[in-house]
Formats: structure tokens, sequence, C-alpha cells
């Protein structure tokens, strides 16, 4: 299957994106991994990972992620933020953010929201999922905690089979018709890029924004707790770390900052 262009690669990094390389493979085990260890090897932020296939792709909460081969987008960046390690956990929230401002372009007339903390949404089925992860040492070169944010978008899964539990959507099917995946990638880069310099001049800026597009917000839900406990009741915002705020059904205000969140079907 072919990489990106030639031509694009060179505008990615020639251009006003944060991109500073890319590295793109037929299959990895996962651009996650491949990019924590560019990051550890001291590779400059907007370091970019792209494959057509993963091996052992990663989920939240330790999941596995799975797409067939060539049907998604499967990218990683090295990011080395300068702003306090405490707003960094907003970085996945920022990403679902300019996820979703892409999608929307693409399907005017559907639904496209976001499940907290940055499941990308379109009319209520999953298609884009986001995992950031640490890649602690050497310290940057430019100061700042080193991260990796790993998106998987599915493009076109036409004619795929699904097994999953959640129900899981793609691109090309919301808008019924073929997506060129390397227009996807440029406009992920570009509108991410855009949001993550300005994440630096006001780290929750972007928030309201955000807040619009969360799904969770006002709806009744289920979470399930990294340490196996369980919160259902009412989501009633986001707060400025990027914590779930929940109004639980045991009366306790909760601010959560991990969980698997299920939207409870009104009864
Ligand atoms: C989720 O569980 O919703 C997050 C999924 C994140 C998947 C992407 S695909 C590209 C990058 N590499 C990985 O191994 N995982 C992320």
């Amino acid at each position: 299957m072919a990489g990106p262009p030639d031509a694009l690669i060179r505008s990615l990094v020639d251009g006003p994106s944060l991109v500073t390389g890319v590295e793109y493979e037929q299959q990895v085990p996962s651009t996650n991994i491949r990019a924590v260890e560019a990051a550890r090897r001291g590779v400059e932020e907007g370091y970019l990972v792209v494959a057509d296939h993963q091996t052992a792709g990663r989920g939240r909460m330790g999941r596995r992620w799975e797409a067939p081969p060539g049907s998604s987008l499967l990218l990683s960046i090295v990011l080395r933020p300068t702003v306090a390690t405490r707003l960094v956990p907003l970085v996945p929230l920022l990403a679902g953010l300019a996820v979703a401002e892409v999608v929307d372009g693409y399907c005017l007339d559907r639904t496209v929201g976001l499940k907290w903390p940055n499941d990308l949404l379109v009319d209520g089925a999953k298609v884009a999922g986001i995992l950031l992860e640490r890649a602690a040492d050497p310290p940057s070169a430019g100061g700042g905690t080193p991260v990796v944010v790993g998106i998987g978008l599915n493009v076109d899964w036409r004619g795929v089979e699904r097994e999953d539990s959640e129900p899981r959507w793609s691109l090309a099917e919301a808008v019924g018709a073929g997506v060129d995946r390397w227009r996807v990638l440029a406009g992920v880069v570009g509108v991410f890029s855009r949001r993550y310099d300005d994440w630096h001049a006001d780290p929750t800026g972007f928030l309201p924004a955000y807040r619009e597009r969360c799904e969770t917000i006002g709806r009744r839900i289920r979470v399930d707790v990294p340490n196996r406990r369980v919160v259902t009741g009412q989501a009633t915002g986001v707060a400025g770390d990027g914590r779930l705020l929940v109004a639980s059904d045991t009366g306790e205000a909760e601010q959560l900052a991990a969980g698997d969140v299920t939207h409870v079907r009104a009864e």
C-alpha cells in the first residue's frame, strides 16, 4: 500500500505545521511504541510516525486497537509541551477536539461529538480514539515532559466486519463515499498544530469549544474507573484540568481523571 505522497510529507515538514520529521511504515507493532522510542532517542518535537497497519495497536485502559491494513489513519506525534505538568493531561482532549473539527468538515449533516475524554463519535458511533503516553527520558532538549499522542481514525471500513462491543464506524461510511486518507492526515495534523500552538499561549482556552462538542456533559453515565470502581450518575461538566465532573448516584461530587464512560440511555 502506498504511503503518504512525497509532496504531502514535504509540505508537512516545511510548512507551518508542528511536524519536523515523518517516519512512514507499512506495518509496525504500534505507532505509539515507535514514537516513544524516537522520543527516547531525543528526536525533536513534531516527529510524526504513520503506519498502514499495527500488529499490537494500543488502546485506552490497556485495550488493543484493531484496524484492517490500509483502512485507517494510524499516527503518533512526539510532543514536548512546555506548559505546567498538571496541564499535560489536556493534550488528548485537545487532540480529540482537533480530530472532531476535521471530521465535521466531511460530514456536515451528521452529529460529530466527543465522549469524554476523547472518543470521537459520529451519530453516536466511535470513529476515532486517542491515546497519550509519556516518553520520560532523556529530558527534553527544549525542556518539557516528552509525550506521544496517538490517533487512530477509521477512514474507510466499508465491507469490514465488526465484533466490538461498542459500535465502531468509519468516515467513509458516515460520508457515504470514499475518503482520501492522506487528505485527512493533512487536515488532522494542520488543525492539531494550530490548536497546540494556541494551547501554549492559553492552556484552557480551548475548553469552551471542547465542552460544546462533549456529548458526555449532561448525560447519565456509567464510568469504569481504573481501580475497578464503578461510578454512576450525571456528568455535570469538565474541569479546567480536564477531569470529568460527576454528580454520582450516591450523592458524591466526583472529579474523575481517567475512566471508561458509557452513555446510559434515558429509560
Ligand atoms: C482508544 O482506545 O480509544 C485509543 C486508541 C488509540 C489508537 C491509536 S492508533 C495510533 C496510535 N498507536 C497506537 O498503538 N495507539 C494509537
